[in-house]
This record gives structure tokens, C-alpha cells and sequence, in this order.
């Protein structure tokens, strides 16, 4: 069976005090939580505070992004081996405003990919369609191309092992989620493809995340789809009340 696992992604939001004081917090509240991988997601600056403040905890901890050299004259970025020496499990890799704000291509996030997993990190691979994109019936031929670029050159074994989160652009910040049946039809082309140009245990095994105004009101239903393996949670993760709720419905579907 596939562990469910949840994952806050704090996008440019709270500095180190702030941390602190979510963490006094949800510590507490999770603290009981054991069938569900909880990850939380801040700022650069903040990695080293969140990873302190876990210690002796199982919550895990992921940096929001990376570069794909371990060195060299790239001005304003970070390396791999940066962040496992600081001690993140994951990184998230291609979040839509990556792309769109940022202007990653496939081919570099490919190459994050890549360079997360040589420094024995798990990469939580964000693709998902904008608005435009699912107007014009696009949905399916954009997942396939992120999704297949994403992943290229990669082993059945590293692919098992990684997570791939849909997050419809749409449903992002927008207090809308998509429906269970968009979601879900997301997840399940996902994995379907993943199968197809693996093999199928590859798609039994590998992780699938929804994202996209997950909030303590809608996880139920979410989370209880069958190709969904958890959340990516913006807003809702800021919280810590809201965060937990979101953890402890998830852990008593399963
Ligand atoms: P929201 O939960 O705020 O919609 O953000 C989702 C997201 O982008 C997580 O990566």
C-alpha cells in the first residue's frame, strides 16, 4: 500500500520566528499522527530552523526548489549538495509558478529531477495545465508532455520511489479546488502514463499528490479518491490548525 503524504508548501511566507511559532503549535497537534508522511515546505532561510524544530519527529522536510549544478558562477542559486548537507528529505521541483513566473522549462526541470536524486534526495514533481490550457481541451497533452520530460532518463526504481503532484494552475490560490473528478482524472492519466512507459508495478508504487486549495473542508472528499495519494497544501499549510485537520482527515481514510 502506497503511504499517504501530505506536504506544506509555504511558497514566500513566514520567516524564521515565524516558523518557530508554527512549529511550537503543530508539533503538538501531529504528534500522534503515524500512518500519514507529513512534509513541510519553507523558504530557504527558514530549512535550517524547520529542520531543527523536527528533530526527533517524523515530519520531514523539503526545499521549494533548486539548481541543477553543485557549483559554480550561477549568482542567487542553490546546489544539491547544499541542501542535503542542511538534511531535506524532498524537494519540490517545476511548481507551476517555477514555470510561469520563472520561466523553467521541461528540460531544466528534467535536470532537477536528476540532480535531487544524485544527492539522495526525492523530488516532488509538480505538473498541472493552466486555465487556458484545459479550456482548449489541452489537459491530457500537457500532463503527458510534463509528466514524460519530467521524468526522462530516469529508472523504474527512482520513479517508484519519487512523487508527482497534479496541481491544476487553475485551482491554485483560488479557494476553488477542482472537483474529485477532475482530480482524480488527473491523478489516474498519471499514473496510467507512468505505467505505460514503465511498467505498471512503477504506477502502483508511485506517489500522487493533488494540489490546488486543498483546505480542511474539501480533504475529506480529496483525499479519499483512489488515485490521490495526498496533498499539496499553499494557504491551508500556513495554518497550523488548518494543516493538521488536513493531516488527521487523511490518516483516518486510511
Ligand atoms: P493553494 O493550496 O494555496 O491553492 O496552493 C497549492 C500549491 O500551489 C501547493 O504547491
Amino acid at each position: 500500500m502506497r503511504t499517504p503524504i501530505i506536504a506544506a508548501n509555504w511558497k514566500l511566507h513566514k520567516n524564521r520566528a515565524e516558523a518557530k511559532e508554527f512549529l511550537n503549535e503543530f508539533r503538538e497537534k501531529v504528534k500522534y499522527i503515524s500512518d500519514v508522511e507529513i512534509v513541510l515546505g519553507p523558504t530557504f532561510t527558514t530549512l535550517d530552523t524547520v529542520i531543527e524544530g523536527t528533530e526527533g519527529t517524523e515530519i520531514n522536510v523539503a526545499a521549494q526548489n533548486v539548481y541543477y549544478e553543485q557549483e559554480g558562477a550561477f549568482t542567487g542559486e542553490i546546489a544539491p549538495n547544499m541542501l542535503s548537507e542542511l538534511g531535506c528529505d524532498y524537494v519540490i521541483v517545476g511548481h507551476s509558478e517555477r514555470r510561469h513566473i520563472f520561466g523553467e522549462t521541461d528540460g531544466d526541470i528534467n535536470k532537477k529531477v536528476h540532480a535531487v536524486f544524485e544527492d539522495e534526495m526525492t523530488p516532488i514533481l509538480c505538473i498541472g495545465e493552466t486555465e487556458d490550457e484545459r479550456n482548449e481541451g489541452k489537459t491530457q497533452s500537457v500532463l503527458k508532455r510534463q509528466l514524460e520530460s519530467g521524468l526522462d532518463g530516469l529508472d523504474p526504481s527512482q520513479v517508484a520511489e519519487m512523487i508527482v503532484a497534479y496541481e491544476p494552475v487553475w485551482a491554485i490560490g483560488t479557494g476553488e479546488s477542482a472537483s474529485p473528478e477532475d482530480a482524480q482524472e488527473g491523478c489516474k492519466f498519471s499514473r496510467d502514463l507512468v505505467s505505460e512507459v514503465y511498467d505498471e508495478e512503477t504506477g502502483e508504487q508511485v506517489r500522487l499528490q493533488y494540489g490546488g486549495s486543498i483546505k480542511p473542508h474539501n480533504a475529506e472528499e480529496l483525499m479519499s479518491l483512489p488515485d490521490i495519494d495526498g496533498g499539496l497544501v499553499g494557504g491551508a499549510s500556513l495554518d497550523p490548525k488548518s494543516f493538521s485537520e488536513i493531516i488527521s482527515i487523511t490518516e483516518e481514510l486510511y
